[in-house]
C-alpha cells in the first residue's frame, strides 16, 4: 500500500511499456517515420503506454463519437479510433495540412480511415461552428496550450451526460508548479487546471500518465 505515485526513471518506464499491451507495427512504423520526418517534434507524440490506455478507456466507456483537439501525424487518433465501434465517428482538428497527411496515409493503414474526419483550421472555429448541443462521448485535448481553457468551453456543453474529456500535458513537466516559470503554455496549463477543477458539470482526476492527463467525467 502506499500514498503516493512512483516516480518513473526511465528504466522503470521501459518496464511499464514491456509489461502492457505491446505496440503494434502500425504504431510502431507511425512514430519511427515521425521521428525521421520531423525530428524537432516527436515530443509532440503521446507515448505508447497513454495510446494503450486511452484505447482501453474509449473501449471500456463504449464511446462511438469522439472528438480530438491536435492530430499532429495521428498517433493518437488511431489509439482513439482503435477504442471505438466499427460505425463510431472521430473528428479530427488540427492546422497543418503536412503533419495530418503522415496522419491519413497511417488511418488508412491502421483500417479506422472510414471512422475519422479531420477538419484543417484553428481548432476552436471548428467546435463553433458544430451545434452547441450534446454530441460526443469522449474528447481529447492536445493542442496549444493557451487555447485549452477555450476549447473546454466549447466541448462541455457538447459532450453527453456520462461522457468524458481527458487534457494532455497538465503537468507541463513539473513546470506548473515553479513560481519561476511564466512562459504562456505553462501559465495556459495553471489557468486551464483551475478552470477544470472549478466546473461542477464535472468530476475529474490529474494523473501521473505522460505529462500528465486529465480525465473528466461529465455528471449524468
Ligand atoms: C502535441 S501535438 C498533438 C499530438 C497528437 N495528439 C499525437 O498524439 O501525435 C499538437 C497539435 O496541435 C495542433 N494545433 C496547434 N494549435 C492548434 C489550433 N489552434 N487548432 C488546431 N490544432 C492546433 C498542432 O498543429 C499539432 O499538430
Amino acid at each position: 500500500m502506499t500514498r503516493t505515485t512512483e516516480t518513473l526513471t526511465p528504466e522503470l518506464h521501459a518496464y511499464l511499456v514491456a509489461h502492457s499491451a505491446p505496440v503494434d507495427d502500425v504504431l510502431h512504423d507511425l512514430a519511427a517515420e515521425t521521428a525521421r520526418l520531423f525530428p524537432d517534434r516527436v515530443g509532440l507524440q503521446i507515448g505508447p503506454e497513454q495510446g494503450t490506455f486511452m484505447t482501453l478507456l474509449a473501449r471500456l466507456s463504449g464511446a462511438r463519437d469522439v472528438v480530438e483537439i491536435g492530430t499532429f501525424t495521428g498517433y493518437s487518433s488511431i489509439c482513439l479510433a482503435r477504442g471505438i465501434p466499427a460505425d463510431g465517428t472521430l473528428l479530427a482538428c488540427d492546422t497543418s495540412e503536412e503533419w495530418t497527411s503522415v496522419a491519413r496515409r497511417y488511418w488508412e493503414r491502421a483500417k479506422v480511415a472510414d471512422k475519422v474526419t479531420l477538419r484543417l483550421g484553428p481548432a476552436l472555429d471548428t467546435l463553433r461552428a458544430l451545434p452547441e448541443e450534446p454530441q460526443f462521448d469522449l474528447a481529447f485535448i492536445d493542442a496549444d496550450k493557451e487555447g485549452y481553457v477555450g476549447y473546454w468551453d466549447e466541448l462541455v456543453p457538447r459532450i453527453r451526460p456520462g461522457g468524458a474529456l481527458l487534457v494532455d500535458n497538465t503537468l507541463s513537466h513539473g513546470r506548473v508548479i515553479d513560481p519561476s516559470e511564466t512562459s504562456a503554455p505553462v501559465q495556459g496549463i495553471r489557468d486551464f487546471n483551475d478552470h477544470a477543477l472549478a466546473d461542477d458539470r464535472v468530476d475529474l482526476v490529474l494523473l501521473p500518465i505522460g505529462d500528465g492527463l486529465t480525465l473528466a467525467h461529465k455528471k449524468a
